[in-house]
């Protein structure tokens, strides 16, 4: 093929400048009152961006690991002269803190209680993705959200980055014609791994309280830090934690809010550790306009198909890739045309737009508006990755009335849009 590739001039700087949203009004003089629940990686990254952002005071760390606390006091101090107070309960710090912004990074299946809680407390609340556990956990959030009228924000940043802004205008814009299909994917390498043994938690972690409203199992060291997204009490793999951004992508782009009928299979083919999310898998969501395809696997990791995440859109001009790493680009179905591409302009550590979210955070709290990425809109994104999870887990298809978040004809399908929490812990229901 003899076509032209050429890099899109646009300087970084304007598109930065185009994807920020409004900086927060100058009334507020004194900082926020920020705590932190979940002080292991990502709650650090938000962090901070908080305290660089300049208008937080942090007020507490939560963590139910002493050794996650300890580095990540460790952490701020170099960045901020603040001395919060640690707390292990989140319950226990809302009351004694009472902060004005909580960020809530632990693992999926906390997010709904600690979300809710520290709304109802007062606080703004920027909670990571994927928003819960099941469906109506969600639920539950947005409605907190709007009976206390707080701000809650999602950490879906890639409705912020740069090329993620300039790339869905080039979609809407029709440049890519009309697009037909959408297929998100991450496909990333690995081998079978190893079985290994459950065994006593270390010291200064609380693994009952780790597991809290999920069910309690014996600690094993694959599940924490981070390890929980592969073990689906307390995640829902790849597709809850990876897909959430890119069927979030695709809602953004389509401005769609649900589809109307899902189907996913898949399993572990390979993974021989003691993980159980599935280690392939293929989704499929029907829209009115377009059909939306998932696939992730965890091995065959190579260069065959060049990109390893992303969302390729089909559209009668040609196919555009939202990429991460890589940006966007868009080849042409005319021969005559330049391949078009934009680089990223992402923020370090992990490659990320955090300060943008954050700064669109504050903006939304002293504007009273609702945030760019609003639980609610996170809410229907998660919808699509935890709805595939839900027919992999049921083994057929389901048909999802969007508008009253219930799957037709399908008892055992909608009992799966809940599940039983464990001893104290209330499912919420707001
Ligand atoms: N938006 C993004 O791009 C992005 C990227 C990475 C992670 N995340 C999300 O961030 C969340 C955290 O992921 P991570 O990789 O930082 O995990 P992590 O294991 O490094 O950190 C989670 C922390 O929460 C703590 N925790 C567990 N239960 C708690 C409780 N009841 N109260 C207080 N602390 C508790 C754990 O001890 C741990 O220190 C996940 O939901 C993940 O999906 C989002």
């Amino acid at each position: 093929m003899n076509r032209r590739y050429f890099l899109q001039k646009t300087s970084t700087a304007s598109l930065a400048f185009s994807a920020l949203p409004l900086l927060p009004a100058l009334g507020r003089t004194e900082a926020y009152k920020t705590a932190l629940v979940g002080s292991g990686w990502w709650g650090m990254n938000i962090l901070r961006c908080a305290v660089q952002a300049g208008q937080s005071k942090v007020v507490a760390l939560c963590d139910v690991d002493e050794a996650q606390l300890k580095k990540a006091k460790t952490e701020l101090n170099k960045l901020t002269t603040d001395q919060p107070k640690f707390y292990r309960d989140y319950r226990e710090m809302l009351a004694k803190e009472k902060p004005e912004i909580v960020i809530v990074a632990t693992p999926d299946h906390w997010h709904p209680l600690c979300c809710i809680a520290a709304v109802e407390s007062g606080a703004h609340v920027y909670v990571e993705k994927p928003i819960g556990h099941t469906v109506l956990e969600g639920r539950a959030m947005v409605n907190a959200a709007r009976k206390f009228n707080r701000v809650v924000q999602v950490g879906t940043h890639r409705r912020v980055s740069p090329h993620n802004v300039s790339g869905r205008e080039f979609l809407r814009s029709g440049k890519a014609g009309k697009i037909g299909m959408v297929r998100a994917f991450v496909h990333y390498g690995g081998g079978p791994g190893q079985v290994v043994p459950d065994s006593e938690p270390p010291q200064g972690l609380d693994w009952d309280m780790w597991c809290g409203p999920a069910p309690l199992r014996p600690y094993n060291k694959l599940m924490h830090p981070k390890g929980f997204r592969q073990f689906l009490d307390y995640a829902n793999g790849q597709l809850g934690d990876w897909g959430i951004h890119w069927m979030d992508q695709v809602l953004w782009w389509s401005e769609e809010k649900f589809p109307k009928k899902i189907f996913s299979t898949g399993g572990r083919a390979i993974k021989k550790d003691n993980t159980d999310a599935p280690d392939h898998q293929v989704a499929v969501w029907k829209f009115e306009d377009f059909t939306l395809e998932w696939e992730h696997r965890y091995f065959a990791g190579n260069e065959a198909e060049k990109t390893n995440v992303g969302c390729y859109f089909y559209g009668t001009e040609g196919t555009f890739h939202m990429g991460w790493l890589d940006g966007w680009t868009f080849y042409p179905t005319s021969k005559n045309q330049p391949i078009l591409h934009q680089d990223p302009k992402l923020n370090e550590p992990d490659q990320q737009n955090i300060a943008q979210l954050w700064t669109d955070f504050l903006g939304a709290i002293e504007g009273k508006r609702r945030s760019l990425c609003d639980i609610e809109i996170a809410h229907r994104s998660t919808n699509l990755a935890l709805l595939g999870m839900l027919s992999y887990k049921l083994g057929r298809s389901i048909e999802w009335d969007g508008e009253k978040e219930v799957i037709l004809n399908d008892p055992q399908a909608n009992g799966l849009l809940r599940r039983d929490y464990r001893g104290i812990w209330q499912y919420p229901s707001v």
